[in-house]
C-alpha cells in the first residue's frame, strides 16, 4: 500500500491525472503566499467484508466547494457530479482498498507578487490513504481556546479558504501544547462556534443542541449527516441555537463531528468532566449509526455514498 506522500499517488491537476511526485506549484503561486485557496475534505471508507470502497457525500462537497471558490472568485469548470465521478476514478486508479482522504483544492495560481488576486485559476484532486484523525475510542479532552474564530466580515469560516486554516492552526497548536486532544472556539461574541477542524454538538435534557450556521461556523456535511441522523433515528428533537461557555460544563453530552474526526466523543472540557468523563448514550448510538451509513451499511442512507469499484471491478 502506498504511504500519505508517495509520490507515486496518482493525483488529479487540472484535468488530467499525474503522479502526485510531478503535481507541483512555483514558488511565487498566488495562493502559497496570501492564502487564497478553498479546499475540501472527503472521506471514502473501506467496508472489507463488502470488498467496496464509499465516497462519503462527494456531490454535496464538490458543491460545496464550487460555491465556496465563489467566494474567492476561483472558477472551477466542472460540475460537482463530475468531480465525484473524477474522484472514483482516482481511488480505482490508486487500487485503494483502505480508508481514503480526499483533498481537493482550488487556488489562486498566477506566479507573481501582489496581494489583489487576478483571474489565473488551478485545482487538484488528492487522494490518501488514511486511517484515523484523532483518537476517540475512549473520548478526547477538549480545552476553549484563547484565539477567537474569524468573523464572517473579516475571513468567512463557512468558506473554508486555505488561509482562514492560520486560525485553526494557532489553536489546535495551543490545546496540544496545554494537553488537550482539540480546541474548541468561541466566536467575538463569546459563543461556542465550533472545534478548529470540527463542528460542536451538546446534549442537554434530551435535545441535541449545536450553534446555527450564523455563529462563524463552517456549514459542516457530517453535522448536517448527524442532525438527519438524530431526528430520524432517535427521534431526538435537534435545536440550532446559540451556546454559551458555561454550558459546556454543565451538559449531559458532548461531541465533535467532521469529515476527519467523524463523531469524537468529548469527554473533559477545560478540566471538567462531561457525564462522568463517559462516553454518553445518545453519542455513542449516533457513532455506530455514522459508521455504518458511512460504510454503505444503512439502505436509508446509502445516497450518501458512492460505491467506487461498484461500476468498475478492481484494477479495470
Ligand atoms: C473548521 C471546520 N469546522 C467543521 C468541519 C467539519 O465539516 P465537514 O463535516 O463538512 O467535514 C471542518 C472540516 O472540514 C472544519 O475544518
Amino acid at each position: 500500500m502506498k504511504a500519505q506522500g508517495d509520490p507515486n499517488l496518482i493525483c488529479y491537476m487540472d484535468g488530467e491525472y499525474m503522479r502526485l511526485g510531478d503535481a507541483n506549484v512555483g514558488i511565487l503561486t498566488h495562493a502559497l503566499h496570501y492564502g487564497t485557496g478553498v479546499f475540501e475534505g472527503i472521506r471514502a471508507y473501506w467496508d472489507a467484508p463488502g470488498r467496496e470502497l464509499y465516497l462519503v457525500r462527494p456531490f454535496e462537497h464538490y458543491a460545496r466547494w464550487k460555491k465556496n471558490a465563489g467566494l474567492l472568485r476561483i472558477n472551477i469548470p466542472s460540475e460537482a457530479g463530475e468531480l465525484s465521478e473524477i474522484t472514483a476514478e482516482l481511488m480505482r486508479r490508486n487500487h485503494f482498498e483502505t480508508d481514503v482522504y480526499v483533498r481537493p483544492i482550488a487556488f489562486k495560481s498566477a506566479e507573481r507578487v501582489g496581494v489583489s488576486p487576478d483571474d489565473v485559476d488551478a485545482h487538484a484532486i488528492v487522494a490518501l490513504p488514511f486511517g484515523e484523525y484523532l483518537h476517540a475510542d475512549n473520548g478526547v479532552h477538549a480545552g476553549v481556546s484563547s484565539w477567537r474564530r474569524i468573523d464572517d466580515n473579516m475571513i468567512p469560516a463557512r468558506g473554508k479558504i486555505c488561509g482562514a486554516y492560520v486560525n485553526s492552526a494557532l489553536a489546535s497548536e495551543e490545546a496540544r501544547r496545554c494537553g488537550f486532544d482539540e480546541a474548541i472556539f468561541l466566536n467575538e461574541s463569546g459563543h461556542v462556534a465550533e472545534g478548529a477542524t470540527c463542528n460542536i454538538f451538546m446534549v442537554r435534557n434530551n435535545k441535541l443542541i449545536t450553534p446555527p450556521v450564523t455563529e462563524n461556523i463552517l456549514e459542516g456535511i457530517t453535522r448536517d449527516s448527524i442532525m438527519e441522523l438524530a431526528h430520524n433515528e432517535l427521534g431526538l428533537q435537534v435545536v440550532e441555537r446559540p451556546i454559551d461557555r458555561s454550558e459546556l460544563y454543565i451538559c449531559d453530552e458532548l461531541f465533535f463531528s467532521g469529515t476527519a474526526v467523524g463523531l469524537a466523543p468529548i469527554v473533559r472540557v477545560d478540566h471538567h468532566d462531561v457525564l462522568n468523563a463517559k462516553i454518553g448514550p445518545i453519542t455513542a448510538e449516533l457513532q455506530r449509526q455514522y459508521v455504518d451509513a458511512t460504510h454503505g451499511r444503512m439502505r436509508q442512507y446509502r445516497h450518501w455514498v458512492m460505491p467506487v469499484y461498484a461500476s468498475s471491478p478492481v484494477g479495470a
